[in-house]
Order: structure tokens, then sequence, then C-alpha cells
């Protein structure tokens, strides 16, 4: 037992999770309960005097939301409508079509609730922006935060109030294909988009006709599911539960985040839907979400195949208990609930609470005022503002993987340019996931983008090799050699196409699909430079690969400016400065492998390993080493966390700290230089990590503290300071308690999770 004293301080977890905001770059803004008086109106009388005019039907009817039609509303619809039986409705796409559901409900309803309609707007409506895992590697929250505003401008302009979003499952499976949906592996981080995508949607007023309420999703452990299969199980203890899954839910909410999606899998024996531990004892006891929590799509009504409740009146007794407010699609709140209030199986303000949440909801977005403030009509091409923030974006999310001998950025004067590859001109295939309503004809493609660029004098070449990601036909294979061979250099565009990330789509191989390894590594045995740009949902397991080619530019699915932004990086306009907010493995098999793992008491860091192929013929059983790694891949990733190079070098150096000893409830400035030593402008993420060396639970060998996007001009030095509050140091015990424990910590500050600048401090009480 270490003899070191610990000193326990629980906080209330809200207070902690505002502190871990604030001590990197990303701030939270609370949401100001001032806003719920917007017009003049108080939104908690409006929300009683109108529950107090409601029949139980009514109350249940607020609770139901359905997708129905497609653009033809039934007289079956009509009814429900003008009875009363439906909250709301969603991805319903025809614009006329809701307003007219919105007309039938506000005027030819009793009491005239109109209707929240919802729409999947997770990366962009007309103009899509890159992923949101592309966004998290820009580092910029403020990016995510601009991309999301606009996108609710959108929206809203169709008729939308509420999109499903943002999706901040922490995943450290790049098999699950949901990964694309998120922003990666790190807490801090997710932490930071979510709270940023929020403000976005919502902006400073919900009553505003141009913001939409925002969902927070998916409560809670989705991105645990094991083997990273989708919809799987997820076993979490309660202390990596509230110390990696939580945080980014708990950024939402501090963030006023309108609504919460409950997940489809179960965590621990227990579905997320009917988890009256997370949804009602968590979420809405302990962090005061006065929000609503909506289920996912029939995700109540699966709790039979889950093997959890018995029927449809089950479903509804156990989601209503555990704190689902409104059932997505299924049918056992219409059904069931009134006959298990009037049975008493359930009490009557369990209904309230629930439609209280909703009608605040409503209140605040201004409905009852004006349910038809919102147009509906199918936005026009994106606007210039809108394409210059998604070339932006995309541009900032590119990760530069590898540049031997400063291949990149390539010359505008070339004689000539060999373009190959199935995604190097497909206007759709670059979108992404959540591609629903944006349009493939305003996709400029790598392809348009360069030939639009570089000059009449270089001969520029195209051959797609492949007709699409995942082809296996060869049959253009010698005609790209020979484009390869009589070219000054190959820009090779391979990937995975949008549908092959995403939900439901987790895949076991992670290599790039059909005959694309095959047909790059035949144009790496030509003598002519190959720049490879990948466009992905998730980590492709590109290492074999990687070590044929000389450049490759990971570029994700980066939206409506793809090609603009690729072009401008290719050719030198500006650096590539995305970092991974991933870590990438060399092989399926090392998943999971994730940068803030915990040491154990083997690790192989520093040891003499031996190899499977150093292993004599018939050795007799010996520990090898004795370390927690492979045989046949060792320990490392492919590529570190953090990890993104640049077309200038960035240097470290004097990091200093305002004291090597802190006390709870204080801070320590950390500075450190970072001078750009290369010759060219760029920009660069400082990160800040932090391992606290021993604790009553072990703690991570790294944890994201701080980041902060910096641009330097050639020479320039900067110091960037972090302020790192104690309090913020702390983690949550196996019983679910905060704790700051006094005791030593490692700080490193660089441009990756490899960051080697190191010094200490330490923690006093
Ligand atoms: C199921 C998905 O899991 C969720 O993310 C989405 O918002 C809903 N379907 C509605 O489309």
């Amino acid at each position: 037992m270490s003899s070191r004293k610990y000193s326990y301080i629980v906080f209330m977890s809200s207070f902690v999770f505002l502190v871990m905001l604030f001590a990197g770059s990303c701030k939270s803004v609370l949401r100001d309960s001032s806003k719920d008086k917007i017009a003049g109106k108080n939104i908690d009388k409006q929300v009683e005097e109108l529950l107090a005019k409601m029949t139980l039907s009514e109350k249940i009817g607020q609770m139901v939301q359905i997708n129905d039609f497609d653009g033809v509303i039934s007289d079956e619809l009509k009814q429900r409508l003008r009875d009363g039986k439906i909250g709301s409705m969603l991805n319903e796409i025809v614009p006329e079509a809701n307003l007219e559901i919105q007309r039938i409900a506000v005027e030819e309803s009793r009491l005239g609730i109109p209707l929240i309609m919802a729409r999947d707007v997770i990366h962009g409506y007309r103009t899509i922006f890159p992923i949101p895992l592309a966004q998290a590697a820009t580092w910029d929250p403020n990016l995510a935060q601009a991309c999301a505003r606009i996108a609710a401008k959108e929206a809203s302009s169709a008729g939308f109030q509420w999109t499903f979003a943002p999706m901040m499952d922490i995943a450290r499976d790049p098999r699950w294909g949901r990964i694309a949906e998120g922003f990666g592996e790190d807490p801090y981080l997710g932490s930071c988009f979510a709270a940023a995508m929020v403000r976005g949607f919502q902006g400073d007023d919900l009553s505003s006709p141009d913001t939409i309420a925002a969902c927070a999703k998916h409560y809670v452990g989705y991105g645990a599911a094991e083997g990273g299969r989708d919809y799987d199980t997820a076993n979490i203890p309660e202390s990596l539960l509230r110390n990696v899954y939580l945080p980014p839910f708990k950024a939402a909410v501090d963030a006023g985040v309108a609504a919460v999606m409950s997940a489809f899998n179960e965590i621990n024996g227990i579905p997320a839907t009917g988890n009256v531990h997370t949804l009602r004892d968590i979420l809405k006891n302990e962090w005061g979400f006065d929000g609503f929590v909506v289920s996912d799509w029939k995700s109540t009504a699966e709790m039979m195949e889950h093997g959890f409740c018995e029927d449809m009146r089950d479903v509804a007794e156990k989601s209503i208990i555990a704190g689902i407010d409104m059932e997505m699609q299924s049918s056992a709140y219409g059904d069931y609930l009134e006959e298990l209030v009037k049975e008493g199986a359930i009490s009557e303000k369990l209904i309230d609470d629930a439609v209280r949440r909703i009608l605040r909801i409503k209140s605040r977005l201004g409905l009852f005022e004006k349910p038809s403030i919102y147009s509906a009509k199918l936005p026009g091409k994106p606007n210039e503002e809108a394409l210059a923030l998604a070339k932006t974006t995309a541009m900032k999310s590119m990760v530069l993987l590898k540049n031997n001998d400063k291949l990149l950025p390539l010359s505008k004067d070339l004689k000539s340019i060999a373009i190959i590859g199935p995604l190097a001109d497909d206007p759709y295939e670059v979108l992404g996931t959540w591609n629903r309503d944006g349009k493939p004809e305003d996709t400029i493609t790598p392809l348009a983008a360069i030939l639009d660029m570089i000059g009449g004098d270089t001969e520029i070449n195209f051959i797609t090799g492949l007709p699409y990601s995942r082809s296996k036909d060869t049959s253009e294979f010698a005609k790209a050699i020979e484009l390869a061979k009589k070219s000054q250099i190959v820009l090779f565009f391979a990937g995975e196409e949008s549908i092959l990330s995403g939900e439901a789509h987790s895949r076991a191989y992670l290599n790039l699909p059909g005959a694309q390894d095959e047909l790059i590594a035949e144009l790496a045995k030509t003598d002519t430079p190959v720049v490879l740009v990948i466009f992905a949902g998730r980590p492709l397991t590109i290492g074999d690969i990687a070590e044929k080619i000389d450049a490759i530019l990971y570029a994700w699915h980066p939206g409506t400016m793809t090609g603009s932004a690729v072009a401008d990086l290719i050719f030198g306009i500006e650096s590539p400065s995305g970092k991974l907010p991933i870590t990438f493995p060399k092989t399926e098999g090392q998943i999971p492998i994730y940068y803030n793992h915990k040491n154990t008491g083997r690790p192989p860091e520093g040891k003499q390993l031996t190899m499977i192929d150093d292993i004599p013929l018939r050795a007799y059983q010996s520990s090898l080493g004795d370390a927690a790694r492979y045989l046949d891949i060792g320990y490392k990733p492919l590529y570190p966390f953090g990890y993104g190079l640049s077309y200038t070098q960035f240097e470290y150096a004097n990091l200093k700290l305002s004291s090597d000893k802190v006390k709870l409830g204080d801070n320590i400035k950390v500075s450190v230089d970072v001078t750009n030593t290369g010759d060219m402008e760029a920009e660069e993420v400082v990160q800040l990590y932090v391992r606290d060396l021993v604790a009553s639970l072990t703690r991570p060998v790294k944890e994201l503290k701080g980041f902060k996007r910096i641009r330097l001009k050639k020479n320039e030095t900067k110091t960037v300071d972090f302020a790192l509050s104690a309090d913020s140091l702390g983690f949550h015990t196996n019983e679910g308690k905060y704790v700051v424990e006094a005791g030593k910590f490692h700080l490193w500050t660089g441009g990756s999770s490899e960051a080697e600048l190191m010094t200490e401090f330490e923690i006093i009480e």
C-alpha cells in the first residue's frame, strides 16, 4: 500500500464537468434560464396551464412519435392528429405535407398543440459537412458549432424543429460502423464537440426561427458494443461509465441540450431504454436534465427481444418508469399507458412529468406562438458561407499520415498527373454516412477541383482503375499502370463508400475494400511516386499499403467540398493540420486499442520483447518479456491518437508550470513555447496530457486535459497557455463518486498523445 495520503473530495458532478470543459480551448456555456421567458412569456406557467387542461389520452398523445407517410397524409393520420394522439413525427420529408400536418394539429385538435417535427440532420442538411469523426479531427469545436449552425438554418427552413444529433458515443472499436458519427475515443475531446454542436444547433435562443432542438444520443454505452457489432451488448463498470462514456452527455446537458435519445444496447444486463439508473437516477435526478428523453427507433419494443420485457404492456411500464418520455415508432405508449394508469400500475405523475418535459421544449421552441414560423421549403443550393465553412472544416479535418522526403505538397507546375482510384470523381460516396438531404450535384470531386486548379500546361489523365471501392474487377489495372508509368505523379483516391460505415455497417476486416490494395501495390512498383488520399468513415488498417506509399492523406468522408479541400492541401495552398481523434490499429486483432489505456502490471514499454519469429522451435513455456502485448504485432498502434503531420515542423520547448504543487480548488498555469521551424505558415494543435501516477483506482497512462489550435508563421514562436484546475484531475470511483486525490502527476505537451516534453506536479491537500 502506498504511503501517500489520500484526500477524497466529492463534488457536485456538474461542477466537475464544467471544470473539465474549461481546462482547454473548449468552453462550455450553460443554458441561460432567463431565456425561458421568451417574448415575455413564462414557460413554466404556459406548460402548467396547458397540462391542467389535458385529458390523460391527450397527455399520452404527446409522448408518441411516429414516422407514418411519404407525403400522403392518410385519413387515419388526420384523425390521430385531430384526436391529439401524436406529439411528434420524424423523418417526413415533404415540406408541404409537414406544414399541413402542423396545420391539422394546431387548427383541428382540441388543444391545438403543435407537433415537433424531427429529422436526422447529423453532419449537414443540404450542405454536407465532414462526418462527425472528421469534424473531431479538426480539434476545433468552434468549427463544429458553426457547421451545426448552418445545418440548423437549412433544416429549419425545410420545416424541422428538432435534429437527432449530435451523436456523442465514445468508441474504441473502429469495426463499429457508427464510429463515423461520433467524436472518437476520448471523453474530453468528445465533450468539447458535443457541447459545441448543441450550441450550434440550438443557438442562443431556441425560439428563433432558424434554431432547432438538439438531441444527445445514444444514451448510453452504445459505442461499447461487444466486438464492434452494432446493437450488441455493452458491459461497463460504473467508474468506466462515468469516466469515459457519460462525460460528453453531461457536457451536452450543461450546454442546454433539449432532448436525449436512449440507446439500443443493454448495459450490464439492463437495456439502455429501460435503465432506471442511467436515465432517471443520473440524467434526470443527479444532473437535473429538464428536457425530454426519446427512445431510439422501437428500442422500447426491442426490450422484449433483449429478454427484459414480457410483452408490450411490460414495455410501456418499464420504459416510463425508467424515464422514456417519448416513444419513437413503436406503440407501447399509445396502446398501454392509459390502461396502466387506470389500473394503478403506474402513477399519472410519471405521465405528467414526461409531458411537462415535452411541452417545455415545445414552448422554448416558440411553437405555441408560431408553429408556422418555419417555412417549409427545401433549401436550394448551399450558399457561399456554407460552402466556405464546409471547405475549411474539411481541410482542417484531413490528417497527413505520411510524407516521406516531403513528397507533398506538389508543385502546380508538374508536367503530368495521373489521377486514379474509385473515389477520385465520385460525388456521392464522399458525402458520408448520414447524407440524407445533400445532393451529389453540389459535390466538388477531387478530379473537378484539380482540373480547376491546375493550368493547361500540365497533362492530367484520369482513370478509376476500379469502378467502385468494393470492386474486385481488375480489368483496368493494366491501363492504370500504363498511365502511372507515363506520369510524373500518381494521385490515388481510395477508401470505403459512405454506406460501409454508419448504422448497421460494422466490418470485421478494416482493409481498403475490394481490390484497391492490389492496385495500389501494383502502382507502387512503378517508378512514379504515389500519393494516396483515403476517404473513409473509420480508421482503416492500412499498415501494409502504407509501407509501399510515400505520402498518405487521410480525408475521412469530407462532404460537399471534398475536392476543393483536398486540392488545396495537395498543392500546398494550406498545410494539413488535422489530428487523429482515434487510434489507428495496425490490424483488427489489436482492437480495442486506445491511447488512454491502463498501464497493467506488466507494461511492454522499454522491455526487451521476443517476437514470434525469434522463438526457438520446441521452446518451453516462458513469459517472454512479461508484457501486455502481442507476439506478432507488438503493442504500438499504426498511428497514435492526436497524431497528424504538417508540411512544416513544430518544436516544443520551455514547458513551465506556475507551481509544481497545486491545492484542491486552485489552478496550475501551464505554458509551452511552440516554434514553427519549417518553411511554411501552418496550424498546429497543441495538446496537453496528464497521468495520475498513483490512485485508489488505477488511472490511464495518459489523459487529454486541454488542446489549442494555433497558427504560426515561419520561424514564429508562440507561448501557449493552459489553466489546469486541480479539481478537473479527479475521477469517478466504482461507487460513482467523483474524487480528487492528492499525489504526483506527470504532464506532457506536444503534437500527439506520444508527446515527450514532460514535467511533474503534485496535488496537495
Ligand atoms: C435509429 C438510429 O439509431 C438513430 O440514431 C436515429 O436518429 C433514428 N434511427 C431515427 O432515424
